[in-house]
Order: C-alpha cells, then structure tokens, then sequence
C-alpha cells in the first residue's frame, strides 16, 4: 500500500515536470486568411514561438468560419482534433457535451481571468463551471463602413435612421456609385439581417426574436418590416454580389466603388491592413437604433494527447488573455480587448467608440449576442434562419412568406 501510493506520487511528479518541461507544440485551426486577420494572428505566433512553442498552422479559409468549422468536424470524427481551435458561442458548450474538450481552469485561474474579464463574457468561456475556451477579444457587429469622400463628394452624412441609408443609397445610385458593398454568402446576408432587426425592432425585439426564439416576435409586423428592408437593400449591391467574399466588398469601399458596407470591426483591420486611415479615408458608425451586437473570438483547446501538446495548450491559453497579446493583436484585429483593464490610448476613435457603447449597453441592458455570429444560439436554429434569410435575399419571395417560413424553420429546428 505504502509502496503503490509512492509510486503514484513519483509518477505524477514525473507527468508534471513531463509537462512542464515538455516544448509546448500547437496546431492551431482558425479562419483568418484575410488581410488585418492574417496580420493578427501573426502577433499570436510570434509570440507562442518566443515563448518557446511550436506552432502547425491550420487555416481554413472562408469568412465566417464555416468551412473551419466543417474541416473541424472531420478531425474530431477521424479521432486526430487539432490542439487549439478557434470556436465560439454555444458551439463550445457544444463540443464540450461530445466529450472532446480540455479543461483550462488551472491557467484561467492562475492567471485571474474572472478579475480581468466582463461577467456575462466570462460565461460564454464556461462549461458546467469549469473554463473551456479562452477569449480573444470582442467584436462589434453592427456596424456600417463608408469611403468617406465618396459621401463627401455627394454631399451625404453618416445614416442614423434606415429611412436616412435609404435615402443616402439612393442618391448613390442616381450618382453611379454602389451604395452598399455586399458579397453573397449566407453569413453575410445573416450579418446584415441581424443589424436591421436590431435596428428596427430595438434590443427588447432582437431579444425575443433572435435569442429566445419568441414565435409571436417571429411572426410580428416588425419582422415583416425587417424583411422588407433587406428587400429593399437587395436593390442597393451591384450585380456581382453572388459568392463574393466579405474582404473584397471592404475593397470596394476603400477603393470608392462602393459607399458603405454593413459589417463587423474585422472590416476596419481590413482598411487598416491597407493604410487606411479612419476618420479621414473611412468612417464608422453604428447601424441605426440602439443597442450593441457582440461576437466574441476564442479558443478552445481540445482532448489531445502528449505532453507537449497539452503544454501548448497552457502556453496558448496564457497568452490569449495576456495584456500585451491583447492589445497588439486587437489593433490589428479591429476589436477591441476583451480585458477591461488593458489601455485603449493606442486604439481609433471607431474602438474608442466600441468601448464605450459595449459599457453604456451592459448597464441598460441592450448588450446582445450575435446571432449571425454563432454567440447567441445553437448550430441547428441559427442555421435554420439564416437559411430562410439567403432565400428571401435571394429571390423574389414576400416578407410575409419569409416571415411564415421563418417561424416553420424555428419551430422545426428545436
Ligand atoms: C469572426 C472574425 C472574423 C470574421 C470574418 C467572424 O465570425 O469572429 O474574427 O474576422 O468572422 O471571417
């Protein structure tokens, strides 16, 4: 007995120092291929192989994330998961219940991330308690991107109102100009549907409708309004809108093609990546109506044998949540830290602007998951809505049709 338990001990003082001692090796699968995304998980790993790991990188091309997710799916299936993934949302409650995650409270807790890291984030990082996911940063959704002497030049300001973007599209479009940069992927159009239901339903609205699932929110007259002004901004993309991803519709803003483009901050690491400057060749404003629509990136780190992997792990966790990470990668990124004592004297007025309404939105409440982003529902009924928002978006079909189609496609999803 004596002798069983000292070996035990001696063989867990072996895996330890086996850990600790091991050259932490990752393969990371993530989805940042374009421009600013590729220049910020550089700083990622670089600072993984200064801190003396190994990095296999595995990017899956395809905004939005997927096809990453997809090539995710078979990995996890052939039993060969990559070490760390990029995954967010429900999908990590997810993963997690298939019995496929590691457990990163020890980092979680010894680096105090539940002091540094806003509460109702922390939980999207949680599963039953313990730490699942490390997070990267936060990105706002809602935004809308203009070439700024494109409006100066025909005389327009920034939208506050849809009926005000109407207008502004349509004077464009008199002028020659595109008014909306758009490129027609299912997650695009996803991504511009959920700003307008913010935008004309309000946060109380988006709540009901696209978080908990409400049929009468699903089946209201908001939400015929709601698709007849995505039907209306299918009249403002260019022809050439089908298949195009959402890094080439940013060029054509930047390149005066194209006026305004409804998309996430990776849109601004997009301009800044190309030397933009904001507030003098691009503008940001939120879309209009209240509200903050958020989507944060994090890691994942899978069951994965070996001790160097498992050390990669730890490294990579580490350093996700570290000050200098966050700040360097997130000025890249065009998010902005998800610690909320990291300095934002280095960041733009557009991240400046972000901080403060993600702050003033979780104090009166208006501070929302992205549904179009995978933060607020499952696989099964975010897909089931986002397929009848392309369908809509794409053909000739009433709002009252993609309304009763909407609520069938919920209810069967659940
Ligand atoms: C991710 C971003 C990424 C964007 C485009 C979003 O879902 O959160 O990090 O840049 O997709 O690929």
């Amino acid at each position: 007995m004596k002798y069983t338990a000292k070996a035990a001990i001696s063989a867990l003082a072996l895996t330890v120092a086996g850990v600790a001692h091991a050259e932490p090796q990752a393969e990371v699968l993530h989805w940042w291929t374009a421009g600013g995304e590729a220049k910020a998980v550089a700083v990622l790993q670089e600072e993984f192989s200064e801190n003396g790991g190994t990095w296999t990188d595995m990017p899956v091309a395809g905004g939005g994330g997927d096809a990453a997710m997809t090539a995710l799916r078979a990995r996890v299936l052939s039993g060969n998961a990559p070490t760390a993934v990029q995954l967010k949302g429900p999908a990590i409650q997810e993963w997690y219940e298939e019995g496929v995650l590691a457990d990163i409270s020890s980092v979680a807790e010894a680096e105090g991330w539940a002091d540094v890291l806003p509460a109702q984030i922390a939980e999207h990082m949680k599963c039953e308690g313990s730490w699942c996911a490390a997070p990267v940063n936060v990105h706002r959704v809602d935004w809308i991107w203009a070439n700024k002497s494109v409006l100066d030049a025909n005389g327009i300001e920034m939208p506050t109102t849809w009926d005000e973007f109407n207008a502004a599209a349509e004077k464009l479009k008199a002028a020659g100009v595109i008014p909306l940069a758009h490129g027609g992927q299912s997650w695009q159009d996803a991504t511009v549907f959920e700003t307008v239901v913010l935008g004309l339903g309000g946060p109380e609205f988006f709540q009901k409708a696209l978080v908990d699932l409400d049929q009468d929110a699903l089946t209201s007259d908001t939400m015929v309004k709601v698709f007849d002004e995505m039907r209306i901004l299918r009249g403002y993309v260019d022809d050439n809108f089908s298949g195009r991803d959402w890094n080439l519709a940013t060029a054509m803003v930047m390149n005066g093609e194209a006026a305004f483009q409804i998309m996430g901050d990776w849109a601004k690491g997009e301009f800044l990546a190309a030397g933009k400057v904001p507030g003098e060749d691009f503008l940001c404003a939120a879309t209009p109506g209240e509200g903050y629509l958020y989507n944060v990136d994090s890691f994942a780190m899978f069951d994965v044998d070996g001790d160097d992997k498992k050390a990669g792990q730890e490294l990579l966790a580490k350093l996700i949540v570290g000050p200098n990470f966050q700040k360097v990668f997130n000025l890249n990124k065009g998010s902005i830290p998800v610690r909320t004592d990291v300095s934002l004297d280095e960041f733009d007025d557009c991240a400046v602007k972000s901080s403060e309404d993600m702050k003033a939105s979780a104090e009166n409440g208006s501070l929302l998951p992205s549904y179009a982003h995978g933060m607020a529902l499952r696989g099964a009924q975010s897909g089931a809505i986002t397929d009848v928002v392309t369908a809509h978006f794409n053909s000739d079909m009433s709002s009252e049709d993609a309304v009763k189609m909407l609520a069938d496609a919920v209810a069967n999803s659940m």
